[in-house]
């Protein structure tokens, strides 16, 4: 009775679920890989970074760096940024063209160690730059400041050596603290301001972050 009832949701079932849990293998599969290598790429470059900070702080009792933080972007976020571009939803557009799957944020207490930070990136052995944005001396319009870099990290695995990109974001303490705000509060409903209104409140309040950066470092 048992076996028959089994059969019987098989061979109802059996071409459409099979054909689709097998694509559905296969896409989850290529997707994990993905991830994976973008995954090593970013627990490489964390490495890397984690001893500059280690260092400047050890033999030269400086502190270069506050904190890093890491993460890898949501399939859904990924999905987002795609529709958002137009672009087909294929596997070698999405590494073509998203550069930030894997991202690491640096973030140091004065503007002139972001500049540090990105020079002793670019010395790095091995890891190429593929971009570079100074938003700190051209800030965006919104009033967004950090240093953004594109690179390639090559990555070791048993059977193929492979270059993986990730975005890199320096920044201090201070921008930091004003595009996480502007990150969570910009879209609040209850903020009861008009848009306009809203992203020129968020304009000044970078220009005083700036003004903050310049006087401490000039204090230091
Ligand atoms: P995406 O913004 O990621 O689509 O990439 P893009 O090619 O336009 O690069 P851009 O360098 O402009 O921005 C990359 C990242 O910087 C974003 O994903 C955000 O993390 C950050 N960013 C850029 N502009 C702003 C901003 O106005 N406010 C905040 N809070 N973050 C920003
Ligand atoms: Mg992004």
């Amino acid at each position: 009775m048992r076996f028959d009832k089994k059969k019987k949701n098989e061979i109802i079932n059996i071409e459409n679920f099979i054909d689709y849990n097998k694509n559905l293998k296969v896409e989850e599969k290529t997707f994990k890989k993905l991830m994976f290598a973008y995954s090593v790429a970013l627990k490489e470059l964390t490495t890397k970074i984690e001893i500059m900070k280690d260092e400047f702080e050890i033999l030269y009792d400086y502190k270069l760096i506050d904190h890093i933080d890491t993460r890898i972007k949501t399939p859904e976020s990924i999905i987002n940024k795609m529709e958002k571009r137009n672009l087909k939803l294929t596997y070698s557009n999405m590494i073509e063209n998203i550069n930030d799957i894997a991202g690491i944020r640096i973030v140091s207490p004065l503007k002139k160690d972001v500049f540090s930070i990105k020079n002793l990136i670019q010395n790095m052995n091995g890891i190429n730059i593929i971009k570079e944005k100074d938003y700190i001396t051209y800030p965006k319009k919104s009033g967004y400041s950090s240093y953004h870099l594109i690179v390639e990290i090559p990555i070791d695995l048993s059977k193929q050596n492979i270059y993986v990109k990730t975005e890199i974001q320096i920044r201090t303490l201070a921008m930091d603290f004003w595009a996480n705000l502007e990150h969570k509060l910009k879209y609040k409903p209850e903020v009861p301001m008009d848009d306009k209104k809203k992203s020129m409140e968020w304009v000044n309040c970078a220009k005083i972050v700036r003004k903050l950066d310049n006087k401490i470092m000039r204090n230091y």
